[in-house]
């Protein structure tokens, strides 16, 4: 695959570039710009070199399926990437950063036309046109017509084979022009295939799986399984598989849809799969007064049980005690999914247990955080720096595990 560093001449090139500009906002105030400040190292190189970029991003998603025109609208009015744009260029002080509220058409076409060498455009949310999710064909030529090559730096939407991850790229390379990967897709790309393809002194290697559903991470445990000593789990996740063995969970959501796979998981992981021995649990998931957190034991062969009416938030201190050990023997780890409900102050210590487990491995292991709502808690609770790498995206980490390191975002640029 070529690098941005491998291209030929940028000087007065017009170059796409898809990022991955999908932050968290409301209202275009954005909470955290942390995706617009991993796109720099690229967007400055390719400046620096004189090319001319038309930047490309979704925010947020568009319902197209929504029958009624005027909710469409609502949806892309709570998605417009202006606000994106006007952080680039604040990021950016010294280069010229315009936004194009069309993101195609003449008016588009028109704003391309008139970038001068080292200067951005940035063009309306992708998601604006129904043909992006789709991979349109029509809306990848238009989009490719506009410019002389294409750069990918948008990790995060590497797991989607849209028109604009994909379709741009795919007809490009088959005009002959130049195709290649950013910085950030770079760094990404090489630190998640050492979870992809664990060496032998990565050993023991241990994932460790949060979130809500078990269903959502079918195929990465069965990935994982192959290729980890250990897998540790946490999150509402636990439940089923708790349920599966014949657990009381009382209130604990539960996938019952999954029991069956879940119990088949934990017979042919044959002791791999570690989950919790004890829960912090709350009578009331909302933080009003008076309601009951207990810690309980959820050892069945002890006589372990969730009691009806409460439900599991956390992982118990024992937990947090027996997961800590397993971790600080790890040479390599993989981290999806925060342990318990982090937002609330009552339920974070199994995810803080977690940051502390790695900061221990700090110069003793390769230790990756794989995008999501752990990387939120990561940075939230100032462990950023502790972690061998931060990934920017989840769903795209995840895949990329999933899929033995393939990814339709990276596969088209080959
Ligand atoms: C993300 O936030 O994971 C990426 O930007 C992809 O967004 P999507 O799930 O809406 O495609």
């Amino acid at each position: 695959m070529l690098t941005i560093e491998q291209m030929s001449s940028l000087k007065g090139k017009k170059i796409y570039v898809r990022v991955d500009f999908n932050v968290p906002q409301k209202g275009g105030v954005i909470r955290d710009d942390n995706r617009i400040r991993a796109a720099l190292p690229t967007l400055k190189y390719l400046v620096e070199h004189g090319a001319r970029l038309v930047v490309m991003s979704h925010l947020g998603k568009i319902k197209w399926k929504e029958p009624d025109p005027a909710k469409i609208e609502e949806m892309k009015a709570a998605n417009n990437l202006e606000c994106a744009a006007i952080r680039l260029g604040e990021l950016l002080p010294e280069t010229k950063v315009y936004f194009s509220k069309d993101n195609r058409g003449e008016e588009l076409k028109k704003a391309v036309e008139g970038l001068k060498d080292g200067e951005i455009l940035v063009a309306q949310n992708t998601r604006y046109q129904k043909g992006e999710e789709k991979n349109d064909p029509e809306l990848a030529k238009e989009w490719a017509s506009l410019v002389d090559g294409f750069v990918m730096d948008a990790f995060g939407s590497a797991h989607r084979a849209h028109a604009s991850t994909v379709g741009v790229p795919e007809l490009l390379k088959a005009e002959g022009k130049e195709v290649a990967l950013g910085y950030l897709m770079l760094k990404e790309v090489e630190n998640l295939s050492k979870c992809v393809e664990p060496k032998e002194e990565d050993r023991p290697y241990v994932a460790i799986l949060g979130g809500f559903k078990v269903s959502d991470k079918i195929k990465v445990i069965d990935s994982l399984l192959k290729k980890c000593d250990y897998v540790i789990i946490g999150g509402a996740m636990a439940y089923t598989f708790k349920k599966a063995m014949g657990m009381n969970i009382g209130s604990s959501p539960c996938e019952y849809d999954q029991l069956e796979y879940a119990r088949t998981c934990l017979r042919e992981a044959n002791g791999r799969i570690l989950l919790p021995v004890d829960a912090v649990v709350t009578d009331s998931f909302e933080p009003v007064e008076g309601r009951k957190i207990l810690t309980v034991d959820t050892i069945i062969e002890k006589g372990g049980k969730i009691p009806e009416g409460f439900e599991g938030c956390d992982i118990g201190p024992k937990t947090r005690e027996f997961y800590k050990e397993i971790i600080s023997k790890a040479r390599l780890v993989f981290w999806n999914g925060p342990m318990g409900v982090f937002e609330q102050d009552a339920f974070q210590e199994g995810t803080k247990a977690i940051c502390e487990a790695i900061r221990g491995l700090k110069g003793k292991a390769f230790t990756v955080c794989g995008g999501g709502d752990s990387a939120s808690a990561v940075k939230q609770f100032g462990y950023k720096a502790d972690f061998s790498h931060v990934s920017t995206g989840g769903g795209a980490s995840l895949e990329m595990i999933e899929n033995d390191g393939h990814l339709p975002g990276v596969d088209v640029l080959k």
